[in-house]
């Protein structure tokens, strides 16, 4: 996508260098970070100057690329190995980590050499994150049928491009439904704590020049109550193999609403962010945050500087969940690559598991 004319993806690679969107500072200031070292990529996932379970996957692949080209010696597999429990510790809940941590281990699991090494690993990593923007294009070419002209779609956090490498999940229908020339609303809850919604999805609408308000996260009720809402498009950071669905904290309750006001709740995600081995939504660790996110805001202030101020009683303690899993049975479709599948249906889609080096 485009970003003042300029087409950018979240991340990418340069030589052993990450690049990414620094996403700490949208809406306030577009700036992109370079990582030179595993830990700084590791630093950048965990602390969320990249973040959404593709842009988190791809920058993992590249965390992995990274490592095997700045091994040496004969220790390299074990330095290798090392920096990718290094990359598994940075965020539990959003399975395209692990996926693209794997990916990459087992293309160079057969390298005879380092030099094979550092190749097969940036041609993986490269490899995930075209297909992260491959699959999210198609998510959006299969789901912009749910969106009719004058269509006004609920959406929560952000699953627009900047939580993937290109296009997004949730928000890739609506761009292309937009560019196909259908009048599209889109509501975004702000989303506490991160304000994901409020700062990066109506972000990118506002790039993109897409009718959109951000509300807050407890309004989406009334707005149902009122037929303001025609359907709710989520994105997801894992989903089970039974199609119970871990996203952004407060995705439950907007599909409990849905359900009750009976709106269709989709969800949008890369096959990539389906974890096979994970029966149900139970199973899914779900990331406890530091309470001070919860305790404090973000913003600029009047004078143009980015500042954290504390708006909670300042002795009170606090509890920050950052995601919640969804039943498959609230779910009326999931928009993935290969189509609009229904949740208890995953199974015709799984891929086959990676036999060559390449995976
Ligand atoms: O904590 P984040 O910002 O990494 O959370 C992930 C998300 O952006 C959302 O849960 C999103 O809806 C799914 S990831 C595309």
């Amino acid at each position: 996508m485009k970003v003042n004319g300029t087409p950018y993806r979240t991340v990418w690679m340069e030589g052993a260098t990450v690049r990414m969107i620094d996403q700490r500072w949208l809406p306030h200031r577009f700036c992109v970070a370079d990582l030179a070292t595993v830990a700084a990529t590791c630093t950048a996932i965990r602390e969320m100057w990249v973040r959404g379970a593709g842009a988190i996957g791809a920058t993992a692949g590249y965390a992995m690329a990274q490592a095997a080209l700045l091994a040496e010696g004969h220790g390299w597999r074990a330095q290798i190995a090392a920096a990718a429990e290094q990359v598994r510790a940075t965020r539990p809940t959003a399975q395209n980590l692990f996926f693209a941590v794997a990916r990459v281990a087992a293309a160079i699991s057969t390298a005879a050499d380092l030099a094979a090494a550092r190749a097969q690993a940036v041609a993986a990593a490269q490899a995930i994150a075209d297909a992260d923007a491959r699959a999210c294009e198609a998510i959006g070419a299969a789901g912009m049928e749910l969106i009719r002209d004058g269509a006004r779609v609920l959406t929560h956090c952000n699953a627009g491009w900047l939580a993937f490498v290109d296009w997004g999940s949730a928000l890739s229908p609506i761009y292309k439904a937009a560019r196909a020339g259908r009048r599209v609303r889109v509501l975004a809850d702000e989303t506490r704590p991160r304000g994901q919604g409020a700062m990066l999805t109506a972000w990118e609408l506002a790039g993109e020049g897409i009718d959109h308000a951000i509300i807050a996260d407890n309004a989406a009720a009334l707005l149902m109550a009122r037929g303001q809402i025609d359907l709710v498009i989520v994105g997801a950071d894992r989903i089970a193999a039974n199609g119970d669905v871990a996203n952004k904290i407060g995705t439950l309750e907007k599909a409990i609403c849905a359900r009750h006001f009976h709106l269709p709740f989709y969800v949008a995600a890369p096959t990539a962010t389906i974890d096979w081995d994970c029966p149900t939504g139970a199973a899914i660790p779900i990331e406890e945050r530091d309470a001070d996110e919860v305790l404090t805001a973000w913003g600029r202030d009047a004078d143009g500087v980015i500042v954290r101020v504390r708006t909670a009683n300042p002795t009170s303690p606090a509890l920050n969940p950052a995601f919640d899993v969804t039943p498959a049975e609230l779910i009326a479709g999931i928009l993935t690559e290969h189509g609009i599948v229904a949740p208890a249906e995953l199974a015709p889609i799984r891929p086959p598991r990676p036999t060559s080096a390449h995976g």
